[in-house]
């Protein structure tokens, strides 16, 4: 299968140092969707296990219709969709935009061909590369060019996660790679510590030059009262001990939604675990691994987190809680760049370990909207600030992640039963 040119190799010495950034920085972001889905086959690229995921393809296709849609469109007036039936294919959610398919069918979409959405992509490459060299490139293209790549980034966690889905529904349960990575050897997890946060008056939100969606703002002032983080992300040991005294089965641990839940779905553990001869086992994109006790629990849900806090005698941290103690920390953890796909276990003596990367922490916190938010001008105003409803936050980016997209300020939402996100629970107390 002929893989899509690769624009921008020679970067036109005549563009200003910001656009060669901006340029850089589009070509490496498009070349990694490609390397999340060099591993799958053309089958695993239209797999759609449930509603919530989408097939690869799609995403790719997608990710490149954002580009046509809302920058090459507007910003470029020579530019010709080479299909201009995609621009209601591939729209996600846009009312705006106009009419697209269900989102669930997006499976049903075998034509166009996989090799049809990569010349796809290659012709927007191209196209892109063209406009953002230009001389007279307006800040306003500049920034929908950045949320483009801002978007792909969020659509390349998405990538592994659904296929991590379709390939585990799978009852062969296939390994997205058959090589594993080589991982640090892991020592014995440090116990778990508290760290003791001053109540106060305290600034939130993103503040500064740089990118960030608009619901991450405006900043503005929040009063915490005193509380207490854990020093690490809660472990498979731990989790597996609130399963042995009954978790799952002691209904006054539950909201009574999460209760609900769990008995419609006949929840008895996380997402990917299995009881294989009595051991427990877990699928990881490696394929079925035994349990490894001193890695984070992942693929849960909100009300499993809750209802683990609530039977560990903590709870969950709220969002500004959770940012206060992120803004102390440095910036550094296990994201999509190291390859690994998969969250490791805590080393180290960091007062606050994990804090970024392996994981997305669920937080006690509703997602709405800031005091005084208002969504982006314009079509990609749907971005973020009609979901603002019945979904919770959860923060600080997984292992699927990739480093240059996330913040201690980035809000993720999800609704509370999702669990096929890398998700897990770090503890708050009050002090
Ligand atoms: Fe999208």
């Amino acid at each position: 299968m002929s893989q899509p040119a690769m624009y921008g190799a020679g970067i036109a010495s005549l563009a200003q140092p910001e656009q060669v950034s901006l340029l850089r920085e589009y070509l490496d972001m498009r070349r990694t969707s490609a390397r999340m889905c060099a591993p799958l086959g053309v089958e695993d690229h239209c797999l759609q296990p449930m509603p919530d995921a989408s097939p690869a393809k799609w995403h790719l296709a997608h990710t490149t219709w954002f580009f046509e849609t809302f920058v090459l469109s507007q910003y470029d007036p020579q530019y010709h969709p080479p299909h201009p039936e995609f621009r209601s294919l591939f729209n996600s959610y846009y009312n705006t935009v106009g009419d697209r398919p269900l989102r669930a069918l997006r499976h049903v979409l075998s034509r166009p061909s996989l090799e049809e959405v990569r010349l796809y992509r290659g012709h927007v490459d191209e196209a892109m590369a063209d406009l953002i060299e230009r001389a007279d490139l307006p800040d306003a293209a500049v920034q929908l060019i950045t949320l483009g790549i801002h978007h792909e980034q969020q659509h390349q966690e998405l990538i592994i996660t659904d296929v991590k889905n379709g390939l585990w529904t799978n009852p062969l349960r296939p390994a997205y790679r058959d090589q594993p990575l080589p991982r640090p050897a892991s020592g014995s997890v440090p116990s778990l510590q508290w760290q003791s946060f001053a109540g106060g008056v305290y600034s939130v939100g993103f503040e500064g030059s740089g990118f960030a969606f608009d619901n991450e703002g405006p900043p503005h002032k929040v009063y915490l009262e005193p509380f207490r983080l854990a020093s690490r992300l809660v472990t498979n040991a731990e989790y597996l001990e609130f399963m042995r005294q009954g978790g799952y089965s002691t209904p006054t641990l539950w909201l009574s939604d999460g209760w609900d839940i769990l008995r419609a779905n006949q929840w008895t553990s996380p997402l990917y675990w299995e009881q294989r001869d009595g051991e427990w086992w877990n699928y990881s994109i490696e394929g079925m691994q035994p349990l490894k006790l001193d890695e984070p629990v992942c693929h849960i849900s909100f009300y499993e987190a809750d209802a683990f806090a609530r039977w560990s005698g903590g709870r969950l941290p709220t969002e500004f809680e959770w940012e206060t103690a992120a803004r102390s920390v440095g910036f550094a953890g296990n994201f999509q760049d190291s390859g690994v796909l998969h969250p490791q276990p805590a080393s180290g003596d960091a007062p606050l370990a994990q804090m970024f990367g392996d994981v997305w922490e669920w937080t006690g916190s509703a997602y709405t909207p800031y005091p005084g938010f208002k969504p982006a001008a314009g079509a990609v105003g749907e971005y973020n600030g009609k979901f603002m409803c019945n979904q919770m936050v959860l923060r600080g980016g997984s292992c699927a992640t990739p480093q240059s997209h996330i913040r201690a300020t980035y809000r993720n939402f999800f609704p509370p039963h999702a669990r096929w996100q890398f998700m897990g629970v770090r503890l708050a107390n009050g002090d």
